[in-house]
């Protein structure tokens, strides 16, 4: 997982730009309190990765399917695609006075970094399962989909991770980010957006902002050697849901598209 993060990681860091978007230049708020949402700067990245890894190893649907990681790896795992995706400087948050209580990862994801990378193995010793077979059943739904040539573009701002604080959940945040996310992608020159959902939760909120389902995985049809890989899944994250958009920097910033999946 480590070296097919790497290869992620290699073009990331390209589109990193001053921000234009209105809604992040106007630290928008939330529905309550002081809340703003803003650009991820240097200085917080830390404090992001501090909020965002709990969370993501505890409560996204798929970190539930397997056993709790006890050697460290999974974290790591988990931080070196968390940096990478905050590198490419297009990644929000919300704060709560200065508290970082929210996030949305986001980076420029090139066709090369789909269509000719190797389908990492399901069962490398030295790798974590969760993170290994996650980035495995990514990368073979995306080669097969191939959006670059249907969308005709060679790079996707790809919104990836998303995360609340459980105290402030319910309360519009992570639309309000992923909103602020794709108005920052369209800003900066990005021409469609692409999300792999894993929750229902995550499929609903990006589909508020425009985007649109062009493929849909249930995680019980998922097998590799005919066996189901992602077992136990909780009741509200059955499938993997694809979002795709294009986007523009004009209002309405992201445009629906209709696609229908070829697999
Ligand atoms: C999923 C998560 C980001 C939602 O954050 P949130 O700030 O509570 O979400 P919002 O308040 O912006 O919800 C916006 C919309 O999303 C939908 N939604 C939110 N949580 C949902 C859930 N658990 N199930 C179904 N739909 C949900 C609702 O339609 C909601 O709209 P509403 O105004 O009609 O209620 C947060 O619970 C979280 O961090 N979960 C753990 C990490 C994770 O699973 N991330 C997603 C995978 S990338």
């Amino acid at each position: 997982m480590s070296s097919f993060m790497g290869a992620l990681a290699k073009n990331g860091r390209s589109l990193s730009r001053n921000m234009t978007s209105s809604v992040l230049r106007g630290n928008s708020k939330a529905k309550s309190g002081d809340i703003h949402v803003q650009q991820v700067p240097e200085s917080r990245y830390r404090d992001v990765l501090d909020h965002i890894t709990p969370i993501f190893l505890q409560d996204e649907p798929l970190s539930q399917c397997f056993p709790h990681c006890t050697t460290g790896q999974r974290e790591r795992d988990f931080h070196e695609y968390a940096e990478t995706q905050l590198r490419s400087g297009l990644c929000v948050m919300a704060l709560d006075g200065s508290t970082v209580v929210g996030a949305c990862l986001s980076r420029p994801l090139k066709r090369d970094q789909v269509i000719g990378c190797s389908i990492p193995p399901s069962d490398d010793p030295a790798e974590d399962p969760l993170i290994a077979n996650v980035a495995r059943m990514l990368i073979t739904v995306h080669q097969q989909l191939n959006l670059f040539e249907t969308l005709g573009v060679d790079t996707f701002f790809e919104v990836g991770l998303l995360s609340v604080e459980p105290s402030h959940t319910g309360r519009g945040l992570a639309l309000k980010m992923a909103r602020a996310s794709l108005e920052l992608g369209a800003s900066q020159g990005f021409r469609a957006a692409k999300a792999d959902c894993t929750s229902a939760a995550s499929a609903s909120i990006m589909g508020r902002t425009g985007m649109m389902p062009v493929h849909r995985l249930l995680y019980d049809e998922y097998k590799i050697d005919n066996r189901v890989v992602f077992k136990k899944t909780p009741i509200r994250g059955p499938a993997l849901t694809v979002m795709a958009a294009r986007l523009q920097d004009i209002q309405p910033h992201v445009l629906p598209v209709e696609i229908k999946s070829k697999i």
